[in-house]
């Protein structure tokens, strides 16, 4: 049975929501499930922005089919070709086989590249600026390579003043039956996902977000209407802050995030009193992970929060213990910058995952790491603790 709500006169939202599936992108964690957000705007023709993940598929149809009542379908707007919002594509073409596809050149290729058979003869391109007008609606595309795909595009609707943003403004979550920002406790209940969305999955491309950010913010946005979770329509202004932050990969508090690497709990010592230490010193909410058993999508997520970050390592097979690689390698692949770093080392012969993990960080830009590097062997003596103590009061002078 179609579930469907309407957003405003003409447009609706006709999405689905998996709770079932474990990793996004068969990588990220999703325990609050995802949604797919899939938009019709009910005009003299009919406009369908981005149609949805195989898995709600069914769902899906029986929601646009409920929506159409009858009409035919004109337009399919493809705003982004990746398979969680495009792979019922080809169903919808068997279904409306006369609907005009409008994409750009880099969307057809990928049309392509993803399914049999031509379609160019029913493809509109449209470049950057270019319109399509269907009636009361004139819709405007903005191209937005990167966010998150190169062929990505936003679309602009100037009638009823709504940004079709594509993943940009996204975030993990399923909707549930509260489909507006406005609906739900977001910074409560949503911010971290979003954040965790927003660093895993676009992270890299800060520079291509501000590029959109730029060319949004000359457009009067009253609806803003992510692929993935909640739609704005009150308070956008916040949201928007918070994309400016990330994408320009400038801290969001000013706040301590460590992430241990231990074996055996010396090294997690370690962190324990330098945390420690540093509460007695006034420093507030303090976050701790052992990258052991934390999915590094969290830990790259708080490190897009945080202004400072503690990173402690054993050293194992002559270099960084694993989990706590894998975490600086993918902070690496997010271009993390503007960060201050203090490093904690252990190795009970020859520990040189302090020098090891300073060099991953050296590549990264504008990371500064402070330079009273504590190295124990083995377990924490009164000499560590002393250094401990000292490090602490240094990261606590820079925050
Ligand atoms: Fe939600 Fe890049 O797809």
């Amino acid at each position: 049975m179609y579930c469907v709500r309407q957003i405003t006169e003409d447009c609706w939202w006709l999405g689905a929501s998996d709770r079932r599936l474990a990793l996004f992108e068969n990588v990220y964690p999703i325990p609050q499930g995802i949604s797919y957000n899939s938009y019709l705007v009910l005009d003299e023709k009919t406009v369908l922005l981005d149609t949805a993940d195989a898995a709600v598929g069914k769902q899906f149809f029986e929601n646009l089919e409920h929506l159409l009542a009858g009409r035919k379908l004109d337009y399919v707007i493809v705003n982004h070709m990746e398979p969680d919002h495009a792979a019922t594509l080809d169903e919808l073409l068997r279904r409306f086989p006369e609907v005009q596809i409008v994409g750009n050149a880099k969307t057809l290729t990928m049309i392509g590249q993803f399914f049999d058979g031509d379609v160019s003869g029913q493809f509109v391109s449209v470049k950057e600026g270019e319109t399509l007008t269907t009636g009361r609606h004139t819709f405007t595309f903005v191209m937005a390579p990167m966010v998150h795909w190169p062929e990505t595009m936003v679309t602009y609707d100037a009638q009823e003043k709504i940004l079709f943003s594509a993943d940009a403004f996204g975030t993990f979550g399923a909707l549930n039956g509260n489909i507006f920002a406005d609906e739900v406790n977001f910074e409560r209940d949503w911010l971290d996902d979003a954040r965790r969305y927003y660093a895993n999955i676009v992270g890299k491309y800060g520079v291509q977000v501000q590029n959109l950010l730029k060319k949004a913010a000359g457009l009067d946005i009253q609806y803003l209407c992510p692929l993935h979770g909640p739609i704005w329509r009150e308070n956008i202004g916040w949201f928007v802050e918070k994309y400016q932050r990330w994408g320009s990969w400038m801290p969001e508090e000013q706040a301590v995030v460590i992430v241990y690497g231990s074996i055996y709990g010396h090294t997690q010592n370690a962190a324990e009193i330098l945390a420690a230490q540093l509460a007695e010193k006034g420093v507030r909410n303090i976050t701790m992970y052992d990258a052991s058993k934390t999915d590094p999508s969290y830990l790259v997520s708080e490190a897009f929060r945080c202004s400072h970050l503690v990173v402690a390592s054993a050293t194992y097979n002559a270099g960084i213990y694993t989990p706590v690689e894998t975490f600086l390698l993918e902070l690496k692949a997010h271009a993390l910058q503007n960060r201050t770093v203090a490093l904690i080392e252990n190795g009970t012969w020859a520990p040189q995952s302090g020098r090891l993990m300073g060099e991953i960080f050296a590549s990264m830009k504008n990371v500064t790491v402070l330079e009273d590097t504590v190295s124990l062997k083995s377990s924490v003596k009164e000499p560590q603790r002393r250094s401990l103590l000292a490090l602490a009061d240094t990261l606590a002078q820079t925050l």
